[in-house]
């Protein structure tokens, strides 16, 4: 099923050891990817800003998709595209859903609360399942970069010590316990896996030269587009199997009040 590279990024031909080791960064990076067409994708959390994003880039790279999603009301069925409705925690519908497909991606996603939040350990757990049941390999979930212990998203004082905490940490603590369990449950599986863990999400029309690298990378924003993108690259991609990757935006960032009324006052990209 998979027929052809649609595109490589020269900057990701070399493997991890070929690259060199003074600098970190550097090492563990690259730019863009390889993206497979002729698969067939499922994706849940397909209604999301970001779930959105990988149905239009995975379709226009040759794909079909099988789009999860508890409001099937919410995609339009087009070409090469279908629209399953299935709550994520139903084993029974998301193993319906990942039968015979060639690769699973999850943007799963709830909004920060109070109360305790499972649906990331839940929903991929049961994604799991389903992928060992029917022989799937290639997993790709999007998890978040404040779960690791050592990532900086700005050298800026107020905004590691008041901002972030006030507006990421303290109320997204219920979803990074859950999104940590989601890891754990990930990395315990026997699949081909790749974590990726996005900074602070904003809206963006193009996929831009996103920086992509293991473990921690700096930095505080993520466009939608490229996390969509940097996802579907992993496809194509082997050097990230059972890894976890930071995936950044340099270019066309927003201000940070502009950040914080659309992402966190307005919710942007929410239909
Ligand atoms: N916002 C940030 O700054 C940030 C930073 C790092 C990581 N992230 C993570 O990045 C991911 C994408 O975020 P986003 O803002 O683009 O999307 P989002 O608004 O979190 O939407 C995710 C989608 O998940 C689906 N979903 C939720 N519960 C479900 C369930 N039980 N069964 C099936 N589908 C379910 C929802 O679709 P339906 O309601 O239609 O089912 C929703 O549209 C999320 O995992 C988020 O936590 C976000």
């Amino acid at each position: 099923m998979l027929t052809a590279y649609l595109r490589q990024d020269e900057d990701c031909g070399a493997t991890l050891e070929d690259q060199g080791r003074d600098d970190r960064f550097q090492r563990r990076s690259c730019v863009g990817g390889r993206v497979l067409s002729g698969m067939r994708v499922v994706v849940f959390g397909a209604s999301g800003p970001t779930g959105r994003r990988i149905v239009d880039q995975a379709v226009a790279g040759g794909n079909r998709v099988v789009a999860v999603t508890r409001r099937p009301e919410r995609i339009a069925e087009r070409d090469r595209v279908t629209v399953v409705g299935a709550d994520a925690a139903d084993r029974r519908a998301v193993d319906e859903a990942v039968a015979g497909s060639d690769a699973v991606l999850s943007a799963l996603g709830v909004p920060y609360g109070r109360k305790p939040i499972s649906i990331y350990s839940t929903g991929v757990a049961n994604i799991v399942l389903a992928m060992e049941g029917h022989g799937v390999r290639r997993l790709v979930v999007v998890s978040s970069a404040p779960l690791d212990p050592d990532y900086l998203a700005s050298d800026s004082w107020m905004f590691s010590r008041i901002l972030e905490p006030l507006f990421m940490r303290r109320p997204g603590r219920t979803t990074y316990e859950d999104m940590a369990r989601m890891e754990a449950v990930v990395r315990s599986s026997k699949l081909d896996w790749t974590v990726v863990r996005s900074s602070w999400l904003f809206e963006a029309d193009q996929v831009s030269d996103y920086r992509l690298a293991e473990g921690t990378a700096e930095g505080m924003y993520t466009a939608r587009s490229d996390l969509a993108a940097a996802m579907l690259a992993q496809l194509g991609d082997e050097r990230f199997k059972r890894r976890t990757v930071a995936v950044n935006t340099t270019a066309g960032t927003p201000g940070l009040i502009t950040q914080i009324w659309r992402e966190n006052i307005r919710g942007a990209g929410r239909r």
